[in-house]
């Protein structure tokens, strides 16, 4: 049965997992809030991306697959950079969508976002205007062609029984693809006259902000729309101070900001967002196998912590859609529930960014002229955006050469990966409860690593010193930093369910044999496997099974 987008929204509302922020005021479009069980959830996702890419890694040995060894360290950066960090890394002048702006509903769309489709009818009201053809459109429909009817009849002024009047011609097809001399034609997603759309015009996806008291235009900054530029331009810094040597990692953790046009899908696109960028320096010649190493390690990573391949895909870019900079990207795209089966969103690409972002921190921003990169150069033959006229190139000590490094980049976002590992983990199965009737169990089966509460603790009973017995292990897994959750509250398959329902992968409950064995009965949310353990062995062997 396919996963149901609306049952996992539903749960992790109702558990504690992701909140629409500021919801007391009607929520906020774009913005999430994590609650303590998604709060845990997302933190061991960018801490065991941290320790995958970073802690664990070690430097004197070459990884399966990778072309030799290599070191990895780790930044924190500003939320808010320079302005003209945005300017040469070509944010400021491209990183924008084109939208468009309804006059009659006042509503603003993404301009590829609205698909549309040319129909003719006959107005109820105006009948003696006879046909009309007009194209009419929607916006983010799911069944885009029971939206168009709708909004044909509406423009028509016709009832829902009159829709085979309407003669619908052509394909669907998305806004831009329609010639601009046609705009006057189109029924806006959300009007009832034609001919109310604007002409598409860029919007930029940078939250401008303003620093000091003054506010003046020379004042205004920018919350980062990526965490990779905070590497970039402390390049020089780390390798000055960290005695790196080529080839070698830089890791980033941490909020960026979009102000989207169409936030949507859950947290899948938000104006506020998480992500985990690498930025991987290398000579230029060695750039293209390291490159498909991150794409292949960074493919087998959301395996190794549970997704299946059926949901994953690696898609490599065409040709076309490469960034001008960029002679190679991936993405790592999952079947989201939210999408038509066989569509699959984006959790992370992998691009090879040449030596693109230092040359352009250096000399000022760049484009692409024929196969060179070039500064970009204003009306007055200018550079459009000057560097920081630092030297950022590199001297390698073996082979005496100075120059810029190449970067392989894989940028990852914690709340798409999040949820995608929310989507994976959401289960339904029939098991048997106390009284042996067979009921449906929600079970998210999250990765141990990734699960929010490792453990729960029960006294079957609440006399015969079972509670004491299970609060004292209870204090032993927390004392070992596990989070950990004690419930004595409601019959013992309740208790399960309830840790089934937030994923928690081991269950350990006190029982009458308890006090004669020393022994607790640990249980597997996956197997529902049923083992007795020790009591002065429980948090050895919870934290053996949690490394999964
Ligand atoms: N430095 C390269 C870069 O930022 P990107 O493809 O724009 O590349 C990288 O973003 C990742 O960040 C995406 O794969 C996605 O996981 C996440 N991301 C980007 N925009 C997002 C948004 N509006 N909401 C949530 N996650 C987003």
């Amino acid at each position: 049965m396919p996963k149901s987008m609306d049952e996992i929204v539903s749960l992790c509302k109702r558990r504690g997992f992701i909140f629409q922020d500021s919801d007391i005021y009607g929520g906020q479009n774009g913005f999430w809030d994590y609650g303590p069980l998604g709060m845990l959830l997302k933190r061991n996702v960018r801490n065991v991306w941290y320790e995958d890419m970073v802690d664990f890694h070690n430097e004197l040995t070459t990884p399966a697959g990778a072309p030799e060894p290599y070191q990895m360290v780790g930044v924190e950066t500003a939320l808010i950079m320079h302005p003209q960090v945005w300017k040469c890394s070509g944010h400021y002048d491209l990183f924008h969508d084109m939208m468009v702006d309804c006059r009659e509903s006042k509503k603003r769309y993404r301009h590829d976002h609205i698909k549309g489709r040319w129909v003719t009818g006959t107005h109820k009201k105006k009948e003696d205007a006879g046909e009309e053809t007009v194209f009419v459109t929607a916006v983010d429909a799911e069944d885009v062609q029971a939206a168009l009817d709708e909004n044909a009849l509406r423009y028509f002024g016709l009832k829902k029984k009159y829709l085979d009047t309407l003669s619908w011609e052509g394909d669907v097809i998305s806004l831009p693809d329609l010639p601009a001399d046609k705009l006057g034609e189109v029924v806006g997603p959300e009007a009832t006259e034609k001919g109310t759309l604007t002409e598409p015009r860029e919007f930029n996806l940078m939250f401008k902000t303003t620093l000091g008291a003054l506010g003046g235009e020379d004042d205004a900054a920018f919350l980062r729309p990526e965490t990779a530029q905070g590497i970039f331009v402390n390049f020089k810094n780390i390798v000055d101070t960290s005695r790196v040597k080529l080839p070698f990692g830089v890791a980033q953790v941490g909020k960026s900001f979009r102000n989207e046009i169409t936030p949507r899908n859950f947290t899948f696109r938000s104006r506020e967002f998480e992500q985990m960028e690498i930025e991987f320096f290398c000579a230029p010649e060695e750039s293209s196998k390291w490159y498909t190493y991150w794409r292949d390690t960074r493919y087998q990573w959301y395996q190794d912590l549970g997704i299946s391949q059926e949901n994953l895909i690696l898609r490599d870019h065409h040709a076309e859609e490469l960034a001008h900079y960029s002679v190679g990207t991936a993405d790592i795209e999952y079947a989201f529930p939210f999408l038509e089966p066989g569509e699959y969103g984006e959790l992370e690409g992998i691009a090879h960014r040449g030596d693109f972002d230092l040359r352009s921190h250096m000399e000022g921003k760049l484009k692409k002229e024929g196969d060179e990169l070039v500064v970009e150069l204003n009306e007055h033959n200018q550079p459009k955006h000057r560097g920081s006229g630092k030297d950022l190139s590199y001297f390698d000590d073996e082979s005496r050469e100075r120059f810029v490094p190449h970067v392989i980049e894989p940028s990852a976002g914690a709340d798409r990966g999040t949820l995608a590992f929310i989507c994976e983990a959401y289960h339904e199965d029939e098991q048997p409860d106390d009284k042996g009737n067979m009921q449906t169990r929600t079970v998210m089966k999250f990765h141990p690593r990734l699960a929010p509460i490792k453990a729960a603790v029960f006294p079957l009973v609440k006399k015969e010193g079972q509670p004491e017995k299970a609060q004292e292990i209870y204090g032993a897994l927390k004392a070992a930093g596990l989070s950990c959750q004690y419930d004595q509250a409601g019959a013992i398959g309740r208790r399960y369910r309830r840790q089934d329902e937030i994923g928690t992968p081991f269950c350990l409950t006190v029982d009458h044999d308890t006090a004669n064995d020393n022994c607790v009965t640990l249980r597997d949310r996956d197997s529902l496997e049923q083992e007795r353990i020790p009591v002065d062995k429980v948090v050895e062997e919870v934290v053996a099974r949690l490394k999964g």
